[in-house]
């Protein structure tokens, strides 16, 4: 055939179709799972779906359609059946995280994005020394310095700001636990927090490169844009070099975000390395846990892995609490009496003197752990399914009644699993606390909120930390009233992110 200007348009068809056309012939075995639409010939369905910040609840709606085993992309098979949990993300099977990772790399991959298996096994191992029973205890001091700005914030907008009719000040508690959260994160992985708690503003310093001078971003909304665009990516990953060209802003945007979330760590670690800075260090915080973490053959994380990893930290301890904290906050209130019972068993364990109370205080009571989990159940923070991949030459595994075969890609939905009926009865779309008292074996397996094998959470310790003071603190000095009329809307990036929750606020007189 001659190349002419004509026939460009057919060549660009003939590769589009060979592009989608190819897989889909190849995956024989794919063919009999039901999926929507176009899902099952190409990834632009699922692509769209991240693109409108709602996968997790158009694949919650083809599972409702068509049943647990659900193709939604050419390669990747979506199954909402707890028995798959164990198989796809245990550590029996190797597994390895799928391309859709790829398209979070920034400076370069760290223990969240690596997909090589001896790799991720080398970071894992200097990072969860990082997370020792010791170090976690350690941490607290810091998790509690943050929360007593909070308070006195919040004592602050509560006096001053109060409506003389309601009592009440108006506040977006988003906001504020986007503070607190990332301030907390700031003080553990990079030496300081950002000081937005007492800036009472979505602020951080960054530099693009140690030797620049630094310029000031709004660190929540840069973590916000580069999740959803990443996480958009990740369903065409080949699409990524290509994706500053696309008239959007939300890639154009969203891909400076990425640049300017690197320019954040590489500010504070380039402070904390210096020789000066470390011959004076009295501090016990994440970073210097890292700094002196070695691999097996006693070799520590070089500058560039450190910063990498001091920003995987960032990325994954920051909004996964915020949003969780906020989601606590909107289940209870509007739930009539979990409020009043969380406040009894508050009072019950933490002196009347005591404002903010310490991790040993609170870590015992039930209740509140009750609606922790409650929460993390139904709101589901991390609410998509983790894309994992059948490696090369694993044997055939069977999932669900289906044979799969090296490559493909599978992931369990972690709102769709969270919200069965099977598996949690017919209220489980309810908010019931008490439900946690006598949790069976199947529902104890199915609660994924921080992943499962060796990909599971590697920060799950101190969440959960944060998480029993900051909800003791919260529910133990204030009263709240709902001000939105329409229920909490949320939007999805890598994440299930509140996107506001307005409430009147104003400080307890505990009797
Ligand atoms: C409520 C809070 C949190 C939730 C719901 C949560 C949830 C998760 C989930 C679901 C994963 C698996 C992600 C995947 O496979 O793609 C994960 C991984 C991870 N989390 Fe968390 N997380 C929370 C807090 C934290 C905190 C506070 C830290 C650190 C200080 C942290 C550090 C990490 C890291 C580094 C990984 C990657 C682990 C690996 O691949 O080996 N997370 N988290």
């Amino acid at each position: 055939m001659i190349f002419t200007l004509y026939n460009v348009p057919f060549i660009a068809l003939g590769l589009l179709a060979t592009y989608y056309l190819v897989p889909y012939l190849q995956s024989a075995h794919k063919r009999a799972i039901p999926s929507p639409s176009l899902a099952a010939f190409t990834n632009l369905w699922l692509l769209l779906q991240a693109r409108q910040g709602k996968r997790f609840l158009s694949v919650d709606e083809a599972h409702n359609k068509y049943g647990k085993v659900v193709r939604i992309a050419p390669n990747h098979v979506s199954i909402a059946d707890d028995n798959a949990i164990n198989v796809i993300y245990g550590h029996g099977n190797g597994f390895l995280k799928a391309d859709f990772y790829d398209a979070f790399v920034s400076i370069r991959r760290g223990l969240f994005n690596t997909r090589n298996r001896a790799e991720h096994s080398r970071k894992r191992k200097i990072v969860s020394h990082t997370f020792s029973a010791k170090s976690i205890g350690q941490f607290e001091q810091y998790i509690h310095a943050n929360l007593e700005i909070f308070v006195e914030q919040w004592s602050k907008l509560s006096k001053l700001e109060a409506n003389p009719k309601t009592g009440y000040a108006s506040i977006d508690a988003l906001n504020w636990f986007n503070y607190l959260a990332f301030d907390i994160i700031g003080d553990l992985a990079f030496g300081a927090p950002f000081g937005m708690l007492k800036n009472g503003k979505d602020i951080a310093e960054m530099r693009k490169s140690p030797d620049e001078p630094p310029k000031y971003v709004a660190a929540v909304e840069v973590l916000n844009r580069r999740g959803e665009v990443s996480a958009t990516l990740g369903c065409l990953p080949a699409l990524k070099p290509w994706a500053k060209y696309i008239p959007d802003r939300f890639f154009t945007e969203g891909l400076a975000a990425v640049e300017n979330l690197a320019g954040i760590a590489i500010a504070r670690v380039n402070e904390r390395v210096k020789p000066e800075v470390v011959a004076q260090n009295t501090r016990v915080d994440l970073l210097a846990h890292l700094m002196e973490g070695r691999d097996e053959t006693g070799e520590k994380l070089g500058l560039e892995e450190l910063t990498a990893e001091a920003l995987t930290q960032l990325i994954a301890g920051s909004d996964t609490t915020s949003n969780t904290s906020c989601a606590i906050l909107y289940w209870c209130i509007r739930t009539p009496g979990v409020v009043e019972k969380l406040r009894k068993v508050l009072d019950d364990a933490i002196p009347k003197d005591v404002e903010v109370p310490s991790f040993a205080m609170v870590k015992d009571i039930a209740y509140l752990q009750w609606v922790i989990s409650e929460t993390m159940r139904i709101h589901s923070t991390s609410a998509m399914g983790l894309a994992r991949q059948i490696p090369e030459g694993s044997p055939p595994v069977e999932i669900s009644g289906h044979t799969f075969y090296p490559g493909d890609i599978l992931s369990v939905p972690s709102y769709t699993v969270h919200r069965s009926k099977e598996i949690w009865g017919s209220d489980a779309e309810e908010f019931v606390p008490e439900r946690w008292e006598n949790l069976s074996v199947r529902q104890k397996a199915a609660f994924i909120p921080f992943s499962h094998g060796p990909r599971a959470c590697v920060g799950r310790n101190v969440a959960e930390m944060e998480l029993l003071v900051i909800v003791a603190t919260v529910f133990g000095l204030f009263e709240f009233q709902i001000e939105q009329e329409e229920e909490m809307q949320t939007r999805e990036g890598f994440l299930r992110k509140p996107l506001g929750l307005q409430v009147g606020l104003r400080r307890r007189v505990r009797v």
